[in-house]
C-alpha cells in the first residue's frame, strides 16, 4: 500500500478529485490533506471527505520538524502538491527525492516560477497571445517549478480566449491526468 500526502492552499478540486479516484484502491491510501490556509475551501472538501486534515505555516513548514514527524507518522511514501503555494524547503525536498510531484498550470519551463500559480498563469499566457497552454506533472526539485518533468498535455489558446475560459479548459485537463499520471508513478 502506497500512502499519499496531499498539499494544497485554495480551493482543493484537485485535492477531492485525487481522493475520489483512490477512494477504492486496495493499493493507494490517502494519508491527510495538508494546507496553510485554514480558510481554503480544500478544508471543507478534506471534512466532508473525512481525509485527515494537517495545518502547516511557513515558519513550520520551513521547520519541517513537527512535519517530518507527521509524515513518519502516517507513513507517507509520496507527496502530491496540487495547487500548495508555499516553497518547500530544500530538507523537505531531499527527504523525499523523486517522491514530491507537482502540477502546474502550464506548458514548464514557461510561465514557471515565483509569482506563476493560478489564474496569474493564465493572465500572462493570453497577454503573451500564446497559441498553445496546458497542463505540466512534475518532480519537485529545490528549484521553483523546474524538476523533471513527467508528463505534459497541450490544448489550443483560441483567439478570443479569456483567463475564465482557459481556466475552466486546463481544470478539466488537470482532472483527468493527474490522477492517472500519479497512479503510474506510485505503481511503476
Ligand atoms: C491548479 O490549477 C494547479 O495547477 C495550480 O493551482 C490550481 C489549484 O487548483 N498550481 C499552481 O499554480 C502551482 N504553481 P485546486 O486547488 O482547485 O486544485
Amino acid at each position: 500500500m502506497k500512502k499519499l500526502a496531499i498539499f494544497g492552499s485554495g480551493t482543493g478540486s484537485n485535492a477531492e478529485n485525487i481522493c475520489r479516484y483512490f477512494s477504492n484502491s486496495n493499493c493507494v491510501k490517502i494519508a491527510f490533506i495538508c494546507t496553510n490556509n485554514k480558510d481554503a475551501f480544500i478544508v471543507s472538501r478534506a471534512k466532508k471527505l473525512e481525509i485527515p486534515i494537517v495545518y502547516t505555516t511557513k515558519n513550520s513548514l520551513n521547520n519541517f520538524t513537527k512535519l517530518r514527524k507527521k509524515l513518519n507518522d502516517y507513513g507517507v511514501d509520496y507527496i502530491i502538491l496540487a495547487g500548495f503555494l508555499l516553497k518547500l524547503p530544500v530538507k523537505m525536498v531531499n527527504s523525499y527525492p523523486q517522491k514530491i510531484i507537482n502540477l502546474h498550470p502550464s506548458l514548464l519551463p514557461k510561465y514557471g516560477g515565483r509569482g506563476m500559480y493560478g489564474a496569474n498563469v493564465h493572465h500572462a499566457v493570453i497577454k503573451n497571445k500564446e497559441t498553445e497552454s496546458g497542463i505540466t506533472i512534475h518532480f519537485v526539485n529545490e528549484l521553483y517549478d523546474e524538476g523533471r518533468v513527467i508528463f505534459q498535455k497541450k490544448l489550443v489558446v483560441s483567439v478570443n480566449e479569456t483567463v475564465k475560459s482557459l481556466e475552466k479548459k486546463i481544470r478539466l485537463l488537470e482532472l483527468e491526468y493527474f490522477p492517472k499520471i500519479i497512479e503510474k508513478i506510485l505503481l511503476r
